[in-house]
């Protein structure tokens, strides 16, 4: 299987990864298919997002995908954060070989839970968007007491 050397920098050099202390808003979803788990936390600020970290226990192209995204969100607006789908993340990764396409929806969807998550918390679940795939999606509660030593950035 053939990946770009972006794709490549991301797996070797992941950005982000980690925990944000006291998230403002926590996604974190399970692959129905893969059964892959990824984690995401953000910091939001007048609506933007100021900070993001992730956390992934999955294959090299959810590894690459969760770095990508959370380098493409950072200082976006929510509005435009949700608005990223799986395809923008494959074309800024120079392409995702076709069996791995859903690792990209992992990483667009863990984003979209941790912006849902916040717009639960903060009062307006009216925002709460669709997320891209079937998922297995955590509760934040649930996402804070699960995972322990087995993730992996
Ligand atoms: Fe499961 Fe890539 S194989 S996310």
């Amino acid at each position: 299987m053939n990946y770009s050397d972006i794709v490549m920098d991301h797996f070797m050099n992941p950005r982000n990864v980690g925990e944000l202390e006291s998230p403002d808003g926590i996604g974190q979803i399970g692959n129905v298919s893969c059964g892959d788990i990824m984690r995401m936390t953000i910091r939001v600020r007048e609506e933007r997002i100021e900070d993001v970290r992730f956390k992934t226990f999955g294959c090299g192209a959810a590894i690459a995908v969760s770095s990508m995204v959370t380098e493409m969100v950072k200082g976006k607006s929510l509005e435009e954060a949700v608005a990223i789908n799986r395809d923008d993340v494959a074309q800024a990764l120079g392409g995702l070989p076709e069996k791995k396409l859903h690792c990209s929806n992992l990483g667009t969807d863990a984003l979209k839970a941790a912006i849902n998550d916040y717009w639960r918390k903060t009062g307006h679940p009216e925002k709460v968007v669709p997320l891209e795939d079937q998922h297995l999606e955590h509760e934040s509660e649930e996402a804070n007491a699960c995972c322990g030593s087995n993730e992996r950035g």
